[in-house]
């Protein structure tokens, strides 16, 4: 294995453009995020155009950047590896063409990584080399997915179970129009959340007795829109107090709907190490359940890297050109690729 090896790792799968250096498996020479979400806050929501305009403003400049906080030359790079999907088709093709072309003109390997496979190793990066081998259990949890997946192997995966509506990141994000809240809603009902009653409201735990490993989160959105109206029809303003709860109480039952999934998870398998990733990985409730959630290790990536990076596409990136997967320069942009 050479310890010196260099990978430049690229992310614009959706509103995020993300670029990193990473040495051998897991040493991080350079990382830098530039995020959008300003930019889309005024909308509500991510413009997929003009998202796809911001990643064409900033990738160059972060590329250079990258490398010169490496302190490396292009020449020095032995890989670049770009997501390929799932995400936005006009964002993937921004990351995409960038990592074609540059490619190209250095003459080095390129590698089209699934940012799902991306976010897999997300926890895996401040973790030592053999702390977590699989088989282990993934959690994904962001704004486009909610997954459990069984890491056989790397490079051999299973879909476990997913959502049937939408995505856990999603629902806070919609939760938070419901109540008036920013763009996007998982860090700020978070916030608030912590200052509230998560028992002041009793709101459904969406599936908990399935026996089927699967997620649903848009019935509880309603549900709040509804108690929203009720409490509205009654004259009962939204204060602070009242909105803390909202967001206490909406925060418990979308953990308790993952939680119920991860333990029906680790039972079916027998697998008890589980990675969790993406967006509400960072969700404090949601980490506090997971770490003290017995008879389960649960492994969390830093907050800075629970939402998209670079960093977990160039690590996964270098695992798949390990394994001897390597793309070529018609690599194409998949924004519907699957685990
Ligand atoms: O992984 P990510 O950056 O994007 C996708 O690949 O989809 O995740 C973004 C999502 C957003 O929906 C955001 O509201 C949610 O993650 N999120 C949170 C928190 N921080 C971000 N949700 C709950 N609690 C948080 N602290
Ligand atoms: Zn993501």
């Amino acid at each position: 294995m050479n310890k010196n090896f260099l990978t430049l790792g690229i992310e614009t799968s959706c509103d995020d453009t993300g670029v990193a250096v990473l040495k051998g498996e897991r040493e991080i020479l350079a990382e830098l995020l530039s995020s959008q979400i300003k930019d889309h806050a005024n909308f509500g929501g991510v413009v997929p155009e003009f998202a796809a305009r911001k990643h064409l403003e900033n990738i160059l400049p972060l590329i250079s950047a990258a490398l010169s906080k490496a302190n490396i030359n292009f020449k020095d790079l032995n890989l670049i590896a770009v997501t390929r999907g799932p995400g936005l088709m006009g964002s993937l093709m921004v990351g995409v063409m960038t990592a074609r072309a540059l490619a190209q003109a250095w003459g080095v390997d390129i590698v089209g990584v699934n940012h799902l496979e991306g976010h897999m190793f997300a926890p895996l990066v401040d973790l030592q080399a053999d702390e977590l081998r699989p088989p282990f259990l993934s959690l994904i949890v962001s704004g486009g997915h909610t997954q459990i997946i069984l890491v056989k192997e790397f490079g051999d995966y299973k879909l476990l179970g997913e959502t049937r509506d939408d995505a856990a990141g999603e629902a806070y994000d919609k939760a938070a129009r419901v109540l008036g809240l920013p763009y996007p809603g998982g860090p700020e009902i978070d916030r608030l959340a912590a200052k509230g009653d998560a028992k002041a409201f009793d709101f459904p735990v969406p599936l908990k007795n399935t026996r089927e490993i699967e997620f649903s989160f848009s019935g509880l959105k309603t549900a709040l829109l509804w108690r929203v109206k009720k409490l509205q029809a009654e004259n009962i303003e939204l204060d602070e107090k009242i909105l803390c709860d909202l967001c206490a109480s909406f925060q418990a039952s979308v953990t308790a709907a993952l939680i119920a999934k991860v333990k029906l998870a680790v039972k079916l398998t027998g697998i008890k190490n589980i990675a969790v990733s993406g967006g509400v990985a960072a969700n404090s409730a949601l980490r506090d359940a997971l770490i003290n959630l017995r008879g389960v290790k649960a492994y969390l990536p830093k907050f800075s890297r629970c939402t998209d990076n670079a960093v977990m596409i160039a690590m996964a990136g270098k695992n798949n050109f390990d394994r001897g997967v390597k793309s070529d320069l018609n690599l194409a942009p998949d924004p519907a690729l699957n685990i």
